[in-house]
């Protein structure tokens, strides 16, 4: 898809489509009064029978009878006027977008009256709503324009907002990928592919490498399988050299069967979606290194698969971490936390000045927050609330859960310094927490549960069903504060 702006009248240019906005108070600006007066007037009715309200997200399709350049006026509504943010304009431009790319369309104009700090965050949601699950159906369900014009945005705006987009699509693509063909080999030439378009530096550890590295948790995990494991480091040092990387870190289980704690069928099925955490992290250092953000980041993708065979790791089996602290393993189901145990070890003794994982780490995070709510589990408030200012600017819902020291007791072990789960299942997303904070020692440090939202078994009006890329929006708002003079 071609993004581009034009500062012409648009109804002077053909088109398949022309998107205009309008607020839940339905005051119309004056882009939307230049297509009513060429519609005669159907926009105003529409109003007047509350057909249009102006509510966030909220489509209407108008289809002239002729004497008009354009085959179709959308409306669509942009909710609150005063609450009005990058999340909200994402979300209304996304449903617009999903609309229209249920057919093969040319060109669409976007045409919003007062273009703002939101357009960036309205252009990616036009290009995250186009791309659809349907990698390998002949006849899509959606389709992504040939070319998106959008009236009035600045170039700085069309920039970030097709790169985050395209970044955004990226993870929803892999996450999407069967787990067959997405093993930890392939996930980490995807990730070469990524770093040679982009300019991010990269390295991989085999399985070789890794045991030399001595990551025992990590390396456990990937023993049933007989598509070895992969870590991939990726760097992008855009800031001060004298300033300590951030690292993102990403759980990239490329597919959780359970192991011998193996999951039924039901809680399978969607399992390929349990690398979502390191695609988000290819996807945030993807974005970073094609806007240039003045920070320094390290992202860190631990890759394995989880299965079954005549040399899996077992339950009663004690494992060597990286750092060198015990665990029992007691349920090969919690094998997400055996992965970033590792590499939070690697991410802290190369240096990482904070620290943020993201993983699909619990079904007890979706248990307290639901499907769309991120869990966020910190040792460090300071830093959790720069993410949550970010989160709440992106309008990617976030929930911070607490860290109480009750919950570390419970991952004592009589065998080991720790087992890999807590006693019986209630408060299951913060015992992984304390698990993981084991291993960052003082380094200020957030966990990011995206169990929940990371996969949509639903479509939604603006996205469809599949990965989400949820978060990546919130992390490259925050490299973009932490990239400002008075952050540094
Ligand atoms: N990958 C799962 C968590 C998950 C659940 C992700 C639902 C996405 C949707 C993780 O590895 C897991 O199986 N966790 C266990 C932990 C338990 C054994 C302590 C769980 O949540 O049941
Ligand atoms: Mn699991
Ligand atoms: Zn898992």
């Amino acid at each position: 898809m071609r993004t581009q702006s034009i500062d012409s009248a648009v109804l002077d240019i053909d088109s398949d489509a022309i998107v205009a906005g309008i607020f839940s108070d339905l005051r119309p600006g004056h882009l939307l009064r230049e297509l009513d007066q060429a519609l005669g007037g159907a926009v105003n009715r529409l109003i007047a029978r509350e057909e249009i309200r102006g509510k966030l997200a909220e489509v209407t399709r108008i289809f002239p009878s002729q004497g008009l350049r354009t085959d179709e006026v959308v409306v669509v509504g942009r909710g609150d006027r005063d609450s009005f943010n990058p999340g909200a304009a994402w979300r209304a431009a996304a449903a617009a977008a999903k609309q229209l790319a249920g057919r093969r369309r040319r060109r669409v104009i976007f045409a919003w009256d007062d273009p703002g700090p939101d357009t960036a965050a309205a252009i990616c949601g036009a290009l995250v709503g186009c791309q659809g699950q349907d990698l390998y159906r002949a006849e899509k369900k959606l389709y992504a324009f040939e070319e998106l014009l959008w009236h009035g945005a600045s170039a700085a705006s069309i920039t970030q907002g097709t790169v985050l987009g395209e970044c955004v699509n990226l993870t929803r693509r892999l996450v999407n990928e069967g787990p067959s063909y997405l093993t930890p080999a392939r996930f980490a030439e995807e990730a070469l592919e990524v770093a040679q378009q982009t300019g991010l530096e990269l390295e991989v550890w085999d399985e070789q490498r890794l045991a030399i590295e001595r990551c025992g948790a990590l390396l456990a995990v990937a023993r049933g399988s007989d598509h070895p494991p992969r870590v991939v480091i990726l760097r992008y040092p855009g800031g001060d050299p004298q300033t300590p990387p951030l690292a993102l870190l990403g759980k990239g289980v490329t597919f959780d069967s359970g192991g011998y704690s193996l999951k039924p069928t039901e809680a399978m099925q969607t399992m390929k979606c349990d690398m979502s955490g390191a695609a988000t992290v290819l996807g945030t250092l993807a974005a970073a290194a094609r806007l240039q953000l003045p920070v320094n980041v390290t992202g860190y993708l631990g890759l394995v698969e989880n299965l079954i065979s005549g040399d899996a790791f077992k339950l009663g089996d004690v494992l060597t971490a990286r750092s060198g602290t015990t665990i029992e393993v007691l349920n090969t189901d919690a094998e997400g936390r055996l992965v970033l145990a590792d590499l939070l070890d690697v991410a802290v003794e190369q240096g990482a000045g904070r620290l943020i994982d993201l993983a699909t780490l619990t079904g007890a995070c979706v248990v307290a927050l639901g499907t769309d709510v991120t869990g966020l589990m910190t040792n460090d408030q300071t830093w959790c609330d720069a993410l949550i200012a970010a989160a709440h600017r992106s309008g990617e819902p976030v929930w911070q859960l607490p860290m109480f020291e009750e919950f570390a007791e419970q991952i004592d072990s009589q065998v080991a310094d720790i087992k890999n789960i807590g006693e019986g299942r209630w408060g299951g997303a913060i015992t992984a927490a304390k698990f993981l904070e084991r291993f960052v020692r003082n380094t200020p440090w957030i966990h990011a549960d995206i169990a929940g939202p990371a996969f949509a078994e639903k479509p939604k009006a603006w996205l469809d069903a599949g990965g989400t890329g949820v978060m990546i929006r919130t992390l490259v708002e925050l490299l973009r504060a932490a990239g400002e003079p008075e952050n540094v």
